[in-house]
Order: C-alpha cells, then structure tokens, then sequence
C-alpha cells in the first residue's frame, strides 16, 4: 500500500478563526455543552480521521470579554467523548510544569482503557506565563528549567506505565487470584524533581502506553519531540520551513536511535472551502471583519512574553525590530520566530499582522477550492513537509463538514487516505509500534528504552 496520509482534527472554540464563536455559521452549542465535542468527534470519526485533539492552557486568557476562550478540561472532555465514539483517537494536552507524573499516568492509562486503546497524550511544558500564577509559584517557571524538569517527567510516568507486567491481571474469581503480585512493581524514582514509590495503581493500559505527541518546535523542543514523541504538532505558514522542521526532527529521530517512520510531523492547516476561490476569500474576508484589533494586540502580547506593542500603530510597516528577541522570550519561542519571519517577508502592517493571526494563531491559513486544498495537502505531504495534517477548521462544524465532504474524497480517490478504519487502537491508525514494556528489562535496558 502506499504511504498514507494522517489527519487531525483540531477542535477550538467554535472554529480556530478568533471570530469564529460570533459568526452565524458556527455553532449553536455551548463551548461548555459536551454535545458539541462528542458530535465534533462523531463527524469526524464518520470519515475516518485518524484522531481529535484538544489543547489545554491553565488560566483565563486576558482577551475573555470579546473572545471565547474558555473551555472544559481536556481529559474530563476525552473520557466522554471516548464513550460516544469507536475508533477515532483521543488527545489531549496536559501540562509536565504543573501536574505530577502519578497524576498525569493514572488519568491518560484510565482514558486508554475507557477507550480501548484510543489515547494520546499532547506533552507540553506550558508557554502562557500567568499559569504560574495558578500553582503557587512566584513566576514563570524558565524555558529552560521546564524541559529539564520534563524530561525527569517522562522517565517517571513511562516507569509507571510499565509497572504492571501485561500478565499481571488474573482476575480469576475460580481461584481467588485478582492479579500476580510479583508481576506488579514499585519503581522507586529518585531524580532531582520527582520522588515516586510506584507502583501505578492499575493495570497496564491497552496501548502500552498512550501514543506520545509534542508539540514544541524550539531547538530545546525538537530534541524532546526526538526522544520522545510519536506524532509532532507544528505551526508553518510556508513549505520551505515545514521541510526544514521535518528533515530536522527525522533526522534528529535517527540519531536518537528511533525509527523516523515512527515520529509522524503534523503541520497546522486551516482551510476556508468554498466552491470557487472568490468565495473561499470572501468568506475569510467576512469572518476577518469581526476581529478586533485590540483582542488581537494582547494576545500577540501574550506571545512574546507580555512583551508592551501598545505605541505600535496599526497601519505602518512592521519590522523585526520592532519585537523582542526570540532567544528572550520564556512563552513558545518557535511561535515567536514564525511571527518575525512572516513579518520581515510579508513587510507586513500590525493590522495585516494581526489579520492573519486571528485566522489559526500562526498556523497555515489559506482559502480555497476543495481541489486546491487537497493539492496543497498532497503538495506537502509528498514533497517531504508532512506525514498528514493537524486540520483546524476556521468555523466549526461548517468548515469541518466541508473538508470531509469534499476534500476527503478527493484524498481518497488519489490513494492518499483511507477509507476505512483498519484497526480499532490509535497505534494501528498512526502505523506506530507497541511499545514494548520495560517490566521484564533490567534496569539498565529500561534507561535505554526511555531515551
Ligand atoms: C498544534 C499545537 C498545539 C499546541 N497546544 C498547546 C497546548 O495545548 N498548550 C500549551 O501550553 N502549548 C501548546 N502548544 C505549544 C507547544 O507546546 C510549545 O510550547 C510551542 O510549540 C513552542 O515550543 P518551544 O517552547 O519548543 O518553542 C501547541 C503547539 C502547537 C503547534
């Protein structure tokens, strides 16, 4: 069979247009009526997405007033989404700054085993600064000190993924035996930021582990995503640096003693459909017009740190000096520097700037055709940019139902994407492996097994 294509569907708000949640085409529902998820996931399930992804922050945005920015909590949300679907993956965002691993391993094993074997895990460290704020701490923990922190992390929660051998569950009510206590074992962790006795208090879940996704982009962050990540979310808004990130991270996969094939690059993509590219511009140009500019100043704020845009005018040509140093900023540093180059090709006004971040936050924008769109997609996907797409559709559901009613088919019919499930865990719909559990691996192996 030929390579396949894997998409993602991105659910945001009611589109990931800043404007979608007040445009008449989007939906009706609540942000916090779980119906809208499970049908989003339904929908998608329906023309075989390999999975859906929900991101996470840990505080109530700045903008609130004129922009829906709350949401439910992302692993309450997979475990009901988990049980109104059948095959569709379920990821979801939790942070390694400001949780504890025993925590972060119990609740995405439970959703694995709620789901059957359809969870993921979206590994971040947390970029918005006022998340600190939250958990006690007395500022925002450095950019630096969070992958070093994480990096403990994951040697934690893996350990206690594969506390429990795979044949420790009996569960035998004939012989009274629950489970092989000698299959089930502390692990003992003593790292500069985490002691952990273990064992997990459950058995292993039905993927091994939860498929493993990152998201980070910066050089700290490409190394992580190398040692650890199974699929890589990432925002590019031209081919030439998606190939770049992709070379990059496969080639850093190798060296890391990883099949590259098992590191899958997921680039943003948020397509406008519509019939003819006219109207496909039209419609961004319509859902554009309620933005405002303001809402839009804070959050480009928020970027950079809290950095002060205030005495920038609207309608002057930007530059690169016009914003701080990337290697300066402690929020999502590679966001930053996607930011700077549009703004130093497009030469671009705060306003125009801001025009295009409201249309997906630095992630590929773009309007058109469904046939232009499944070129694009193409495009990447055999030109070395992508392994599928992280698709975030500007208004939901209306933009959602498009892409599969018409792009989808077009993927199908050039061999691109599947048309039915082949498996039922995400493992099977990703081509990943099963992790192979370290229980029965002495220590030294299980060192090599977590880099
Ligand atoms: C598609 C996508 C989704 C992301 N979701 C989240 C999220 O839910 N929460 C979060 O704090 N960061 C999220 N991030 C940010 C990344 O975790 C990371 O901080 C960012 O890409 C910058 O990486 P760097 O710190 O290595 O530069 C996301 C990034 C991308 C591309």
């Amino acid at each position: 069979m030929t390579r396949q294509l894997h998409l993602n569907l991105f659910i945001h708000s009611r589109g990931h247009h800043e404007a979608s949640w007040r445009h008449p085409d989007s939906s009706p529902l609540a942000l916090t009526d779980i119906r809208y998820y499970q049908e989003l996931a339904q929908r998608a399930e329906a023309t075989k997405f390999d999975s859906i992804f929900l991101a996470d922050q840990l505080a109530l945005g700045g903008e609130v007033a004129q922009a829906a920015r709350t949401w439910l909590e992302p692993i309450t949300v997979l475990a009901a989404v988990a049980v109104a679907t059948e095959r569709i993956g379920l990821i979801a965002t939790c942070s390694t700054t400001y949780t504890e691993p025993f925590n972060l391993a119990r609740q995405f094993a439970s959703i694995d085993h709620i789901s059957n074997g359809r969870a993921a895990w979206n590994i971040v460290t947390s970029w918005l600064a006022t998340a600190a704020s939250n958990f006690g701490g007395e500022g925002q923990v450095s950019h630096a000190d969070r992958y070093t922190r994480g990096e403990e992390f994951m040697t934690v929660v893996k350990k206690l993924w594969d506390s429990w051998a795979d044949d420790a569950l009996i569960d035998d009510r004939a012989s009274g035996v629950y489970a092989r206590a000698d299959r089930i074992r502390p692990i003992d962790h003593r790292g500069d930021f985490y002691r952990v006795a273990g064992p997990l208090n459950m058995p292993r879940c039905p993927q091994g582990r939860p498929v493993l996704v990152q998201a980070g982009s910066s050089d700290t962050g490409r190394g992580f995503a190398a040692r650890h990540a199974e699929a890589v979310f990432t925002a590019h808004v031209e081919k030439a640096t998606a190939q770049e990130f992709y070379a990059d991270l496969k080639r850093r996969a190798a060296a890391e003693g990883r099949d590259p094939a098992h590191v899958l690059i997921l680039p943003g993509l948020s397509p406008m459909i519509a019939s003819t590219e006219a109207e496909a511009q039209r419609l961004a140009r319509e859902v554009n017009e309620l933005t405002d500019p303001e809402v839009g100043r804070r959050r480009l704020s928020n970027r950079f740190g809290g950095h002060d845009f205030s005495h920038l005018p609207l309608d002057r040509p930007l530059s690169p000096e016009d914003f701080p140093d990337p290697g300066s900023v402690e929020a999502a540093r590679s966001r930053t520097e996607v930011i700077i180059n549009y703004v130093r090709r497009e030469k671009a006004t705060l306003r125009q700037l801001l025009g295009y971040l409201a249309g997906a936050r630095g992630h590929f924008a773009t309007a058109g055709t469904p046939e232009q769109i499944a070129d694009l997609i193409e495009d990447w996907f055999i030109d070395g940019a992508a392994d599928g797409f992280n698709i975030m559709p500007p208004l939901l559901p209306v933009q959602l139902d498009l892409f599969s009613a018409e792009v989808i088919p077009i993927l199908q019919r050039r061999g691109l994407f599947r048309t039915e499930y082949q498996g039922t865990m995400l493992r099977e719909h990703y081509g990943l492996p099963w992790p192979a559990s370290d229980f029965d691996a002495p220590t030294e192996a299980a060192a090599l097994h977590d880099a």
